[in-house]
C-alpha cells in the first residue's frame, strides 16, 4: 500500500494505473475509519482493479462554530485499517496544498442541496461538492462509492458528477449499524456516558416510522410526529429536523405514495447525528 500526499503525484499514479488499462475505485472519506467505510473498500474491490481511499477533513465543508479542529484524526490507526482491507494507496493531501491562500473556484448543486442538511449547514454540500470534484480530478477513478448514511450528500454528488459530465459511476452503499442499531459514524466516539445510549433515539424513531407506515399510515405530518414523539422522551436529544422527502427530488412529501427517504439529524449532547430509512421502495 502508498500513501500519497499531492495532487501532483496521485495523478501521475493514477495515470499510470489508466495506461496500464486498470480500473480505478475511490472511496473518499474524512478518515478516523470505521466497518462502514471498510464497507466501501469492499464495494470498490469488487467493482475495480485498484482502490483508493482518501483521507481529508475537508475545512471548506464545516461551517464556523462546527467541530472541524475536534474532528477526529489518527492516520497509523487509519492506514493499518486500509492495509488490511486491501486498499492499494491511501491519498491524504495538505489542506494548504489543496486550499492555497488565493483559492477562488468553488463548485456548487443548486437544487438537492437546499433542504434537509443544507438547509441547516448551508454553505455545507459546497464544501463538499467542491472537494468531491477536486478528488475526482486527482484520482481520476472509473468508480466512486458513497455511503447511504449521508443520503442526501449522495444525491448531490450524483447530480454533480451527471451535470459536470464527470465520467465517474457513483455507487451508494447500505448504511453499517452498530450491533444495538446506532449508525456507525465517526462523531460516535464523542458519545461518551449515557449520551452513546441515548443516541440510539434515532434508530428508534426510525424503526417506529417504519411500524407506522406499516400499519398503513401515509401522511407525511402523521409519520413524522410519531418521530418527534420518540425522540422528545431523551432529554440530551435536540431535532435539527426530520424529513420526509421524494427519494429522488428531496422534496417534502405531503402523502407517502411512492419511494421516501425518511431522513433525520439530531444533537445528542453536542454531537449532531444523521440517519435515515427508504420507505415506499
Ligand atoms: O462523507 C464524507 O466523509 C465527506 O463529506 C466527503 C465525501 C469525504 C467529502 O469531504
Amino acid at each position: 500500500m502508498q500513501l500519497i500526499r499531492s495532487a501532483r503525484d496521485m495523478q501521475a499514479w493514477s495515470l499510470a494505473a489508466r495506461r496500464a488499462g486498470l480500473r480505478i475505485g475511490l472511496v473518499p472519506t474524512m478518515g478516523y475509519l470505521h466497518e462502514g467505510h471498510l464497507s466501501l473498500v469492499q464495494q470498490v474491490r469488487a467493482r475495480a482493479d485498484r482502490c483508493v481511499l482518501s483521507i481529508f477533513v475537508n475545512p471548506i465543508q464545516f461551517l464556523p462554530g462546527e467541530d472541524l479542529a475536534k474532528y477526529p484524526r489518527d492516520l497509523p490507526r487509519d492506514e493499518r485499517l486500509c492495509e488490511g482491507a486491501g486498499v492499494d494507496v491511501v491519498f491524504h493531501p495538505e489542506a494548504n496544498a489543496l486550499y492555497p491562500p488565493d483559492f477562488s473556484t468553488t463548485v456548487e448543486e443548486t437544487a438537492l442541496s437546499v433542504g434537509l442538511c443544507g438547509a441547516s449547514r448551508p454553505g455545507h454540500f459546497r464544501g463538499v461538492t467542491t472537494i468531491v470534484a477536486k478528488l475526482f480530478n486527482c484520482v481520476l477513478p472509473d468508480v466512486a462509492v458513497f455511503g447511504q448514511k449521508d443520503a442526501q450528500q449522495a444525491s448531490v454528488i450524483r447530480r454533480m458528477a451527471r451535470d459536470l459530465d464527470f465520467p465517474v459511476e457513483i455507487i451508494v452503499a447500505p448504511i453499517v449499524r452498530e450491533a444495538d442499531g446506532l449508525a456507525m459514524s465517526s462523531r460516535n466516539r464523542f458519545l461518551t456516558g449515557s449520551l452513546r445510549q441515548d443516541a440510539l433515539c434515532l434508530r428508534r424513531a426510525l424503526d417506529e416510522v417504519e411500524r407506522a407506515y406499516a400499519a398503513g399510515v401515509r401522511g407525511a405530518d402523521a409519520l413524522q410526529e410519531a418521530m418527534e414523539a420518540v425522540i422528545r422522551r431523551v432529554p440530551s436529544a435536540a431535532i435539527d429536523y426530520i424529513a420526509i422527502v421524494d427519494e429522488h427530488t428531496l422534496a417534502p412529501v405531503a402523502v407517502v405514495s411512492g419511494p421516501v427517504l425518511v431522513a433525520l439529524a439530531v444533537k445528542v449532547g453536542a454531537t449532531r447525528l444523521i440517519d435515515n430509512t427508504v420507505l415506499g421502495s
